[in-house]
Protein backbone atom coordinates (compact mmCIF):
# COMPACT_ATOMS: atom_id res chain seq x y z
CA UNK A 1 0.00 0.00 0.00
CA UNK A 2 1.22 3.20 -1.03
CA UNK A 3 2.39 5.74 2.00
CA UNK A 4 -0.04 8.07 1.68
CA UNK A 5 -3.30 5.90 0.86
CA UNK A 6 -1.84 4.75 4.56
CA UNK A 7 -1.31 8.17 5.88
CA UNK A 8 -4.86 8.99 4.79
CA UNK A 9 -6.35 6.26 5.80
CA UNK A 10 -5.02 6.29 9.38
CA UNK A 11 -6.43 9.98 9.66
CA UNK A 12 -9.32 9.64 8.65
CA UNK A 13 -9.98 6.84 11.01
CA UNK A 14 -8.93 8.51 13.88
CA UNK A 15 -11.03 11.98 13.07
CA UNK A 16 -13.90 9.70 12.57
CA UNK A 17 -13.15 7.71 16.00
CA UNK A 18 -12.79 11.42 17.72
CA UNK A 19 -15.79 12.61 16.37
CA UNK A 20 -17.94 9.50 16.89
CA UNK A 21 -16.79 9.91 20.61
CA UNK A 22 -17.40 13.53 21.07
CA UNK A 23 -20.97 13.51 19.51
CA UNK A 24 -21.62 10.28 21.70
CA UNK A 25 -20.51 13.08 24.56
CA UNK A 26 -23.06 15.56 23.41
CA UNK A 27 -25.98 13.23 22.49
CA UNK A 28 -25.77 11.62 25.91
CA UNK A 29 -25.43 14.73 27.83
CA UNK A 30 -28.20 16.69 25.52
CA UNK A 31 -30.55 13.14 26.84
CA UNK A 32 -29.90 13.92 30.40
CA UNK A 33 -30.04 17.20 30.94
CA UNK A 34 -33.26 17.33 28.78
CA UNK A 35 -34.72 14.66 30.67
CA UNK A 36 -33.76 16.32 33.85
CA UNK A 37 -35.40 19.35 33.30
CA UNK A 38 -38.49 17.70 32.29
CA UNK A 39 -38.31 15.71 35.65
CA UNK A 40 -37.70 19.53 37.59
CA UNK A 41 -40.14 20.79 35.84
CA UNK A 42 -43.12 18.00 36.70
CA UNK A 43 -41.82 17.74 40.45
CA UNK A 44 -42.26 21.70 40.84
CA UNK A 45 -46.03 21.56 39.37
CA UNK A 46 -46.24 18.47 41.81
CA UNK A 47 -44.74 20.58 44.80
CA UNK A 48 -47.20 23.56 43.71
CA UNK A 49 -50.23 20.99 43.65
CA UNK A 50 -49.22 19.65 46.65
CA UNK A 51 -49.54 23.04 49.20
CA UNK A 52 -52.75 23.50 47.11
CA UNK A 53 -54.22 20.02 48.54
CA UNK A 54 -53.00 20.11 51.66
CA UNK A 55 -55.11 22.64 52.88
CA UNK A 56 -58.38 20.40 51.39
CA UNK A 57 -59.89 18.45 53.62
CA UNK A 58 -60.88 15.15 51.53
CA UNK A 59 -58.94 14.12 48.45
CA UNK A 60 -61.92 13.13 47.00
CA UNK A 61 -62.31 16.94 46.18
CA UNK A 62 -58.72 17.90 44.29
CA UNK A 63 -60.44 17.12 41.02
CA UNK A 64 -60.61 20.97 40.30
CA UNK A 65 -57.50 21.65 42.15
CA UNK A 66 -55.61 19.43 39.38
CA UNK A 67 -57.15 20.60 35.89
CA UNK A 68 -55.24 24.13 35.88
CA UNK A 69 -51.93 21.92 35.94
CA UNK A 70 -52.53 19.38 33.14
CA UNK A 71 -50.19 20.01 30.38
CA UNK A 72 -49.98 18.29 26.64
CA UNK A 73 -49.93 14.67 26.93
CA UNK A 74 -49.86 14.22 30.90
CA UNK A 75 -52.26 13.34 33.32
CA UNK A 76 -52.63 13.75 37.15
CA UNK A 77 -53.77 11.15 39.63
CA UNK A 78 -54.28 11.37 43.23
CA UNK A 79 -54.11 8.10 44.47
CA UNK A 80 -55.33 5.96 47.78
CA UNK A 81 -52.80 4.22 49.32
CA UNK A 82 -54.34 1.14 48.59
CA UNK A 83 -52.90 2.09 45.12
CA UNK A 84 -56.72 2.66 43.71
CA UNK A 85 -57.00 5.99 41.85
CA UNK A 86 -59.27 8.34 43.84
CA UNK A 87 -59.13 11.86 41.40
CA UNK A 88 -57.65 11.35 37.54
CA UNK A 89 -57.67 14.32 35.08
CA UNK A 90 -56.07 13.59 31.81
CA UNK A 91 -55.84 14.78 28.01
CA UNK A 92 -54.30 11.52 26.72
CA UNK A 93 -56.69 8.68 28.02
CA UNK A 94 -54.79 5.99 25.76
CA UNK A 95 -51.19 7.29 27.44
CA UNK A 96 -52.98 7.33 31.10
CA UNK A 97 -55.13 4.01 30.60
CA UNK A 98 -51.41 1.98 29.66
CA UNK A 99 -49.90 3.52 33.20
CA UNK A 100 -50.48 1.33 36.38
CA UNK A 101 -51.61 4.10 39.68
CA UNK A 102 -48.96 3.14 42.39
CA UNK A 103 -48.72 4.60 46.32
CA UNK A 104 -45.02 5.91 46.76
CA UNK A 105 -45.06 7.11 50.37
CA UNK A 106 -41.82 9.50 49.10
CA UNK A 107 -40.73 11.48 46.35
CA UNK A 108 -39.48 9.57 43.06
CA UNK A 109 -39.26 9.64 39.61
CA UNK A 110 -39.30 6.96 36.95
CA UNK A 111 -39.51 6.84 33.50
CA UNK A 112 -41.24 4.25 31.38
CA UNK A 113 -41.62 3.26 27.38
CA UNK A 114 -45.29 2.41 26.23
CA UNK A 115 -46.08 1.46 23.04
CA UNK A 116 -48.89 3.67 21.39
CA UNK A 117 -50.06 3.54 18.27
CA UNK A 118 -47.01 0.99 17.09
CA UNK A 119 -44.63 3.68 18.38
CA UNK A 120 -42.74 3.39 21.38
CA UNK A 121 -43.23 6.67 23.51
CA UNK A 122 -41.18 7.51 26.55
CA UNK A 123 -43.12 8.73 29.63
CA UNK A 124 -41.87 10.75 32.61
CA UNK A 125 -43.77 9.75 35.83
CA UNK A 126 -42.91 12.10 39.04
CA UNK A 127 -44.74 10.92 42.20
CA UNK A 128 -44.95 13.37 45.92
CA UNK A 129 -46.57 12.16 48.93
CA UNK A 130 -49.14 13.64 49.94
CA UNK A 131 -49.47 13.92 53.63
CA UNK A 132 -51.60 15.23 56.41
CA UNK A 133 -50.86 15.62 60.20
CA UNK A 134 -47.37 14.14 59.33
CA UNK A 135 -49.54 10.85 57.90
CA UNK A 136 -49.16 9.97 54.46
CA UNK A 137 -52.61 9.98 53.17
CA UNK A 138 -52.52 9.58 49.72
CA UNK A 139 -49.68 9.83 46.45
CA UNK A 140 -49.98 12.98 43.32
CA UNK A 141 -49.12 11.17 40.55
CA UNK A 142 -47.71 13.51 37.48
CA UNK A 143 -47.14 11.76 33.66
CA UNK A 144 -45.88 13.65 30.71
CA UNK A 145 -45.20 11.90 27.31
CA UNK A 146 -41.86 13.38 26.21
CA UNK A 147 -42.74 13.74 22.95
CA UNK A 148 -40.55 16.69 22.63
CA UNK A 149 -37.81 14.44 23.71
CA UNK A 150 -38.25 12.60 21.21
CA UNK A 151 -38.12 14.36 18.29
CA UNK A 152 -34.90 17.28 19.84
CA UNK A 153 -33.66 13.34 19.84
CA UNK A 154 -34.13 12.53 16.64
CA UNK A 155 -33.00 15.91 15.16
CA UNK A 156 -29.77 15.32 16.94
CA UNK A 157 -28.74 12.12 16.24
CA UNK A 158 -29.58 12.92 12.52
CA UNK A 159 -27.49 16.20 12.90
CA UNK A 160 -24.70 14.87 14.36
CA UNK A 161 -24.68 11.70 11.61
CA UNK A 162 -24.17 14.13 9.26
CA UNK A 163 -21.44 16.13 10.40
CA UNK A 164 -19.60 12.84 11.49
CA UNK A 165 -20.13 11.98 7.48
CA UNK A 166 -19.24 15.37 6.69
CA UNK A 167 -15.91 15.47 9.17
CA UNK A 168 -14.77 11.94 7.76
CA UNK A 169 -14.57 13.33 4.23
CA UNK A 170 -13.36 16.75 4.97
CA UNK A 171 -10.37 14.51 6.89
CA UNK A 172 -9.98 12.18 3.59
CA UNK A 173 -10.03 15.30 1.07
CA UNK A 174 -7.32 16.83 3.86
CA UNK A 175 -5.56 13.98 4.27
CA UNK A 176 -4.56 13.29 0.40
CA UNK A 177 -3.97 16.75 0.13
CA UNK A 178 -1.61 16.64 3.35
CA UNK A 179 -0.24 13.43 2.30
CA UNK A 180 0.56 14.55 -1.15
CA UNK A 181 2.57 17.22 0.17
CA UNK A 182 4.37 15.58 2.27
CA UNK A 183 5.39 12.95 -0.35
CA UNK A 184 5.93 15.09 -3.04
CA UNK A 185 9.54 15.69 -2.36
CA UNK A 186 10.22 12.08 -1.10
CA UNK A 187 8.44 11.08 -4.54
CA UNK A 188 10.72 13.58 -5.98
CA UNK A 189 13.51 11.71 -4.41
CA UNK A 190 12.74 8.94 -5.66
CA UNK A 191 12.22 9.39 -8.82
CA UNK A 192 16.14 11.06 -8.61
CA UNK A 193 17.87 7.96 -7.00
CA UNK A 194 15.88 5.67 -9.42
CA UNK A 195 17.20 7.84 -12.20
CA UNK A 196 20.91 7.64 -11.12
CA UNK A 197 20.55 3.98 -10.39
CA UNK A 198 19.37 3.38 -13.75
CA UNK A 199 22.17 5.78 -15.93
CA UNK A 200 24.91 5.21 -13.03
CA UNK A 201 25.52 9.14 -13.12
CA UNK A 202 25.39 10.94 -9.56
CA UNK A 203 22.26 13.85 -10.02
CA UNK A 204 20.80 16.19 -7.53
CA UNK A 205 17.48 16.62 -6.51
CA UNK A 206 15.36 19.86 -7.76
CA UNK A 207 14.65 21.83 -4.16
CA UNK A 208 11.87 23.81 -5.39
CA UNK A 209 11.49 25.98 -2.20
CA UNK A 210 13.38 26.21 0.74
CA UNK A 211 10.27 24.91 3.94
CA UNK A 212 13.75 24.32 6.29
CA UNK A 213 11.86 21.31 7.43
CA UNK A 214 13.05 17.42 7.83
CA UNK A 215 12.43 17.25 4.32
CA UNK A 216 13.88 19.96 2.67
CA UNK A 217 16.79 18.77 5.16
CA UNK A 218 16.39 15.42 3.56
CA UNK A 219 17.05 16.41 0.05
CA UNK A 220 19.89 19.40 1.14
CA UNK A 221 21.71 16.11 2.81
CA UNK A 222 21.80 14.13 -0.32
CA UNK A 223 22.32 16.73 -2.63
CA UNK A 224 25.55 17.26 -0.49
CA UNK A 225 26.49 13.47 -0.61
CA UNK A 226 25.63 13.13 -4.48
CA UNK A 227 27.79 16.51 -4.35
CA UNK A 228 30.83 14.52 -2.75
CA UNK A 229 30.52 11.97 -4.95
CA UNK A 230 30.27 13.70 -8.07
CA UNK A 231 33.71 15.33 -6.60
CA UNK A 232 35.07 11.87 -5.56
CA UNK A 233 34.42 10.74 -9.22
CA UNK A 234 36.13 13.92 -10.61
CA UNK A 235 39.20 12.65 -8.86
CA UNK A 236 39.14 9.50 -10.09
CA UNK A 237 38.66 10.39 -12.94
CA UNK A 238 41.22 13.24 -13.20
CA UNK A 239 43.46 10.70 -11.46
CA UNK A 240 42.92 7.47 -14.39
CA UNK A 241 43.39 10.45 -16.68
CA UNK A 242 46.97 12.19 -15.41
CA UNK A 243 48.27 8.33 -14.69
CA UNK A 244 47.74 7.46 -17.81
CA UNK A 245 49.56 10.82 -19.22
CA UNK A 246 52.22 10.63 -16.98
CA UNK A 247 52.82 6.38 -17.92
CA UNK A 248 52.57 7.74 -21.60
CA UNK A 249 55.85 9.12 -21.65
CA UNK A 250 58.25 6.35 -20.29
CA UNK A 251 56.13 4.29 -22.32
CA UNK A 252 56.76 6.46 -25.76
CA UNK A 253 60.15 6.40 -24.61
CA UNK A 254 60.53 2.46 -24.14
CA UNK A 255 58.66 1.86 -27.35
CA UNK A 256 60.68 4.04 -29.73
CA UNK A 257 63.96 2.56 -27.97
CA UNK A 258 63.20 -0.66 -28.35
CA UNK A 259 62.32 0.10 -31.93
CA UNK A 260 65.18 1.37 -32.55
CA UNK A 261 66.73 -1.92 -30.83
CA UNK A 262 64.65 -3.97 -33.42
CA UNK A 263 66.01 -2.15 -36.53
CA UNK A 264 70.05 -1.87 -35.88
CA UNK A 265 70.54 -1.84 -32.11
CA UNK A 266 71.69 -5.47 -32.14
CA UNK A 267 74.13 -5.34 -35.08
CA UNK A 268 75.38 -1.68 -33.13
CA UNK A 269 76.88 -2.47 -29.55
CA UNK A 270 77.06 0.96 -28.77
CA UNK A 271 72.88 1.65 -29.64
CA UNK A 272 72.09 -1.67 -27.93
CA UNK A 273 73.68 -0.30 -24.83
CA UNK A 274 72.19 3.17 -24.89
CA UNK A 275 68.94 1.94 -25.81
CA UNK A 276 68.92 -1.06 -23.09
CA UNK A 277 70.11 1.80 -20.70
CA UNK A 278 67.01 4.52 -21.46
CA UNK A 279 64.73 1.29 -21.28
CA UNK A 280 65.80 0.22 -17.83
CA UNK A 281 65.50 3.41 -16.79
CA UNK A 282 62.17 4.22 -17.89
CA UNK A 283 60.94 0.95 -16.69
CA UNK A 284 62.54 1.60 -13.45
CA UNK A 285 60.72 5.31 -13.17
CA UNK A 286 57.01 3.09 -14.29
CA UNK A 287 57.73 0.72 -11.84
CA UNK A 288 58.20 3.78 -8.95
CA UNK A 289 55.17 5.57 -10.57
CA UNK A 290 53.35 2.46 -9.91
CA UNK A 291 54.62 2.10 -6.31
CA UNK A 292 53.35 5.47 -5.75
CA UNK A 293 49.86 5.03 -7.37
CA UNK A 294 49.60 2.22 -4.98
CA UNK A 295 50.37 4.25 -1.53
CA UNK A 296 47.84 6.92 -2.85
CA UNK A 297 45.22 4.90 -3.65
CA UNK A 298 46.19 3.25 0.02
CA UNK A 299 46.14 6.78 1.42
CA UNK A 300 42.76 7.81 -0.11
CA UNK A 301 40.87 5.07 0.94
CA UNK A 302 41.02 6.22 4.80
CA UNK A 303 42.88 2.52 5.23
CA UNK A 304 42.69 2.25 9.19
CA UNK A 305 46.33 2.91 10.61
CA UNK A 306 48.16 0.54 12.97
CA UNK A 307 49.17 2.79 15.28
CA UNK A 308 51.63 2.71 17.89
CA UNK A 309 53.86 4.36 20.63
CA UNK A 310 57.48 5.20 19.85
CA UNK A 311 59.94 7.29 20.22
CA UNK A 312 59.99 9.76 17.46
CA UNK A 313 63.86 10.74 18.08
CA UNK A 314 65.06 7.18 17.50
CA UNK A 315 62.85 6.30 15.21
CA UNK A 316 63.91 9.61 12.80
CA UNK A 317 68.15 9.24 14.08
CA UNK A 318 67.28 6.10 11.82
CA UNK A 319 65.41 7.16 8.94
CA UNK A 320 68.18 9.80 8.40
CA UNK A 321 71.29 7.88 8.70
CA UNK A 322 69.66 5.28 6.37
CA UNK A 323 69.03 8.40 4.09
CA UNK A 324 72.71 10.44 4.19
CA UNK A 325 73.85 6.59 3.44
CA UNK A 326 72.06 6.52 0.59
CA UNK A 327 72.32 9.79 -1.22
CA UNK A 328 75.80 10.83 0.08
CA UNK A 329 74.61 14.29 1.57
CA UNK A 330 74.41 16.00 5.29
CA UNK A 331 71.26 15.68 6.95
CA UNK A 332 71.12 16.74 10.73
CA UNK A 333 69.01 15.93 13.14
CA UNK A 334 68.46 18.59 15.75
CA UNK A 335 66.35 17.78 19.17
CA UNK A 336 65.76 18.76 22.86
CA UNK A 337 64.68 15.71 24.42
CA UNK A 338 66.20 12.62 23.67
CA UNK A 339 62.97 10.51 24.12
CA UNK A 340 59.82 12.06 22.43
CA UNK A 341 56.86 9.74 22.42
CA UNK A 342 54.51 9.75 19.69
CA UNK A 343 51.48 7.86 18.43
CA UNK A 344 51.45 6.97 14.88
CA UNK A 345 51.94 4.55 11.67
CA UNK A 346 55.82 3.62 11.89
CA UNK A 347 55.27 2.74 8.33
CA UNK A 348 53.30 5.76 7.56
CA UNK A 349 55.18 8.45 9.23
CA UNK A 350 58.75 6.80 7.55
CA UNK A 351 57.01 7.47 4.39
CA UNK A 352 56.05 11.15 5.15
CA UNK A 353 59.35 11.75 6.48
CA UNK A 354 61.10 9.86 3.29
CA UNK A 355 58.95 12.10 1.39
CA UNK A 356 59.95 15.42 2.83
CA UNK A 357 63.88 14.62 3.06
CA UNK A 358 63.74 13.78 -0.42
CA UNK A 359 62.31 17.00 -1.71
CA UNK A 360 64.27 18.58 0.55
CA UNK A 361 67.55 17.02 -1.18
CA UNK A 362 66.08 16.73 -4.92
CA UNK A 363 65.47 20.27 -4.66
CA UNK A 364 68.16 21.82 -2.97
CA UNK A 365 72.38 20.94 -3.42
CA UNK A 366 73.29 21.88 0.19
CA UNK A 367 72.66 19.90 3.96
CA UNK A 368 69.47 19.31 4.86
CA UNK A 369 67.79 19.67 8.49
CA UNK A 370 65.39 18.16 10.62
CA UNK A 371 64.42 19.42 14.07
CA UNK A 372 62.28 17.49 16.04
CA UNK A 373 59.88 19.76 19.42
CA UNK A 374 57.46 18.70 21.38
CA UNK A 375 54.71 20.21 23.32
CA UNK A 376 51.45 19.79 25.60
CA UNK A 377 49.88 19.05 22.41
CA UNK A 378 51.73 18.71 19.67
CA UNK A 379 54.85 17.12 18.04
CA UNK A 380 56.06 18.83 15.18
CA UNK A 381 58.91 17.49 12.76
CA UNK A 382 60.65 20.54 10.66
CA UNK A 383 62.39 19.51 7.30
CA UNK A 384 64.24 22.27 6.23
CA UNK A 385 66.63 22.92 3.38
CA UNK A 386 68.62 25.70 1.23
CA UNK A 387 67.04 25.02 -1.98
CA UNK A 388 65.32 26.36 -4.80
CA UNK A 389 62.56 27.41 -2.41
CA UNK A 390 58.94 27.71 -3.88
CA UNK A 391 57.28 30.71 -5.13
CA UNK A 392 54.20 31.95 -2.79
CA UNK A 393 51.64 31.47 -5.24
CA UNK A 394 52.57 27.52 -5.66
CA UNK A 395 52.47 26.55 -2.36
CA UNK A 396 49.03 25.38 -2.27
CA UNK A 397 49.60 23.92 -5.98
CA UNK A 398 52.18 21.69 -4.41
CA UNK A 399 49.40 18.98 -2.84
CA UNK A 400 47.66 18.68 -5.40
CA UNK A 401 48.44 14.81 -7.23
CA UNK A 402 50.95 14.87 -10.18
CA UNK A 403 51.57 18.91 -9.47
CA UNK A 404 55.14 20.06 -9.55
CA UNK A 405 56.39 23.56 -9.73
CA UNK A 406 59.35 23.02 -12.60
CA UNK A 407 58.26 20.16 -14.81
CA UNK A 408 61.93 19.57 -16.39
CA UNK A 409 63.54 19.75 -13.19
CA UNK A 410 61.05 17.07 -11.36
CA UNK A 411 61.61 15.02 -14.60
CA UNK A 412 65.43 15.27 -14.31
CA UNK A 413 64.90 14.49 -10.74
CA UNK A 414 62.63 11.35 -11.51
CA UNK A 415 59.69 13.16 -9.45
CA UNK A 416 55.66 11.65 -10.13
CA UNK A 417 54.38 14.91 -8.12
CA UNK A 418 52.44 12.72 -5.82
CA UNK A 419 55.08 12.35 -2.81
CA UNK A 420 53.32 15.65 -0.61
CA UNK A 421 49.92 14.26 -1.63
CA UNK A 422 50.49 10.84 0.08
CA UNK A 423 51.85 12.67 3.14
CA UNK A 424 49.43 14.96 3.22
CA UNK A 425 46.87 11.84 3.22
CA UNK A 426 49.11 9.89 5.57
CA UNK A 427 48.66 13.37 8.13
CA UNK A 428 45.27 13.77 7.42
CA UNK A 429 44.52 9.77 8.58
CA UNK A 430 46.77 10.90 11.49
CA UNK A 431 44.71 13.99 12.34
CA UNK A 432 47.72 16.00 11.92
CA UNK A 433 48.80 18.91 9.71
CA UNK A 434 51.14 19.85 7.05
CA UNK A 435 52.47 23.71 6.53
CA UNK A 436 54.98 24.68 3.79
CA UNK A 437 57.37 28.20 4.62
CA UNK A 438 59.20 29.03 1.38
CA UNK A 439 61.22 31.50 0.01
CA UNK A 440 62.75 31.38 -3.55
CA UNK A 441 66.65 31.35 -3.82
CA UNK A 442 66.58 30.23 -0.06
CA UNK A 443 65.24 27.65 0.98
CA UNK A 444 62.06 25.52 2.35
CA UNK A 445 60.56 24.33 5.62
CA UNK A 446 57.73 21.68 5.57
CA UNK A 447 56.68 21.37 9.28
CA UNK A 448 54.24 18.44 10.25
CA UNK A 449 52.10 18.54 13.51
CA UNK A 450 50.95 15.64 14.99
CA UNK A 451 48.42 16.21 17.75
CA UNK A 452 49.72 13.77 21.02
CA UNK A 453 46.41 12.23 21.40
CA UNK A 454 44.92 10.04 18.19
CA UNK A 455 41.37 10.20 18.99
CA UNK A 456 39.90 7.83 16.40
N1 LIG B 1 61.81 21.18 -0.62
C1 LIG B 1 61.36 21.62 -1.79
N2 LIG B 1 61.99 22.63 -2.43
C2 LIG B 1 61.55 23.10 -3.60
N3 LIG B 1 60.48 22.64 -4.25
C3 LIG B 1 59.82 21.61 -3.68
C4 LIG B 1 60.19 21.07 -2.42
N4 LIG B 1 59.32 20.09 -2.09
C5 LIG B 1 58.44 20.03 -3.11
N5 LIG B 1 58.71 20.93 -4.05
C6 LIG B 1 57.96 21.18 -5.30
O1 LIG B 1 56.69 20.59 -5.16
C7 LIG B 1 56.42 19.64 -6.18
C8 LIG B 1 55.62 18.49 -5.65
O2 LIG B 1 56.36 17.71 -4.77
P1 LIG B 1 56.08 16.19 -4.60
O3 LIG B 1 56.96 15.63 -3.57
O4 LIG B 1 54.64 16.03 -4.45
O5 LIG B 1 56.43 15.61 -6.03
P2 LIG B 1 57.82 15.30 -6.68
O6 LIG B 1 58.90 15.49 -5.69
O7 LIG B 1 57.89 16.09 -7.93
O8 LIG B 1 57.68 13.79 -7.08
P3 LIG B 1 57.68 12.52 -6.12
O9 LIG B 1 56.36 11.93 -6.31
O10 LIG B 1 58.77 11.65 -6.60
O11 LIG B 1 57.91 13.02 -4.74
C9 LIG B 1 57.79 19.25 -6.66
O12 LIG B 1 57.75 18.85 -8.01
C10 LIG B 1 58.59 20.53 -6.48
O13 LIG B 1 58.40 21.34 -7.60
MG1 LIG C 1 58.74 14.50 -3.81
Amino acid sequence: MKITTKINLITTAWVLCVLIAVNSVVFFSFMKITVNMEDDELHQKAETLIKEINKETSLADTKEKLLPYLANHSYIRVIHPDSKIVNQVTNDQQMAAKIKAKFADKKETERVTIKLKNQEEQIAIVRVPIKSNGQVIGTLEFGKKLAGLELGKDLLLSILTFCTILGAVLSLVGGRWLSNLIMRPISNMINTMEDIEQSGIPKKIVIQHETKDELHKLAVTFNRMIGRLEASLEKQRQFISDASHELKTPLTVIKSYADLLLRRGIRNEEVAHDAIESIYSEATRIQKMTEKFLDLADTESGNSLETKEFNLVSFCEKICKQLQAAYKREINLHFNEAWITVIADELKLKQVIIILIDNAIKYSMDKVEVYLEDSKKLTRVTVKDYGLGIPEYEIDNIFERFYRVDKARSRETGGTGLGLSIAKNIIKQHRGEIKVKSTVGIGTEVELFLPKRNEK
